[in-house]
């Protein structure tokens, strides 16, 4: 199995490294392009440099399009004579839909460039959104697929990206609070907790540095414990709260004063989510 990758950017790097490095994909099997190749020098040693996207797509069982959404539309039109239906396209953004996606390889009334014998009738598409936390192999990463992948391209694609950490299937329309949950999260959850370190630091003379450790590692033991007893968040409250306690004291605080804040995150992140779908497929009009 051949694994392209268009787009040699922040995604498509780390992609193709953890590819190469988990030692699924070797030289030959693994091809890059991207606009500007000079980025891709040090890849050499370890995948097959193209020097266009058509020949990438022409040779590629999988096409992974690492791209931003106003170079979607150009790519897929770009390389939509160079695939089979055979071929699986694996987009990295989010907010265009499938229907998009499908338009630009389906149209060719505009085509100037090489196209195949019989263009195909179907397009076989999926969308891949990894989070940051595959950098330490830990990615929550959210999978899509339209109607015509095949039971064994979601098998190949699994096994390819489970080497960044689990992966979640979701429909097309849960993608969106998918990404906040897995993919923004890590923001959220640093966030939060850079609050509550510079509160604790004006009631403290514990150096910084040891502030920090000390709530991270607090927080990952937290999350393992409750994955590891399969503990509920109300039951590390109620197991820690003793009810008139010095933690009640602090719990009570955050569930009277935090719901509010919370609800006002997700309405302003899904709101602007949903703006930033819009001006992603007006790309597409
Ligand atoms: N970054 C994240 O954390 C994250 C997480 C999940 C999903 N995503 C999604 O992943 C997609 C890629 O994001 P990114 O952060 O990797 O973007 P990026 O760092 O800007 O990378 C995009 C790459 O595409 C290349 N490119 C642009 N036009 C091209 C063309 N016509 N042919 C070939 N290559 C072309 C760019 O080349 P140059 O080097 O010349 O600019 C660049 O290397 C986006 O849609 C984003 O929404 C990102």
């Amino acid at each position: 199995m051949k694994v392209g990758i268009i787009g040699f950017g922040s995604m498509g790097k780390m992609l193709a490294e953890k590819f190469s490095a988990s030692g699924l994909l070797d030289r030959d099997s693994l091809l890059l392009a991207s606009r500007s190749p000079e980025k891709m020098k040090d890849a050499k040693k370890w995948a097959t440099l193209c020097k266009s996207n058509t020949e990438l797509a022409s040779s590629s069982d999988i096409v992974f399009l690492c791209l931003r959404p106003f170079d979607l539309k150009g790519v897929l039109e770009e390389i939509r004579g160079s695939i089979t239906e055979d071929t699986l396209i694996v987009s990295l953004n989010g907010s265009v839909s499938f229907t998009n996606l499908e338009k630009s390889l389906s149209d060719t009334s505009e085509d100037v460039g090489v196209t195949t014998d019989t263009p195909p009738s179907q397009y076989k598409i999926a969308k891949v959104i990894p989070s940051v936390t595959a950098e330490v192999d830990r990615s929550q990463t959210l999978l899509c697929y339209n109607d015509h992948v095949t039971s064994s391209d979601k098998g190949n694609l699994k096994r390819l990206l489970i080497c960044m950490g689990n992966v979640i299937e979701l429909p097309e329309e849960e993608l969106g609070m998918g990404s906040e949950l897995v993919s923004c999260m890590p923001g959220f959850i640093a966030s939060v907790f850079d609050v509550i370190v510079k509160a604790a630091k004006e009631h403290t003379k514990i150096p910084h540095d040891q502030v920090v450790r000390m709530v991270l590692q607090t927080m990952i033991a937290t999350g393992e414990l409750m994955l590891e007893k399969s503990m509920s968040f109300e039951d590390v409250v109620t197991r820690v709260a003793t009810p008139g306690g010095i933690t009640e004291e602090g719990t009570k605080v955050v569930y009277e004063q935090f719901p509010e804040t919370a609800q006002v995150l997700f309405e302003k992140t899904l709101l602007k989510r949903k703006l930033t779908a819009e001006k992603a497929q007006a790309q597409f009009e």
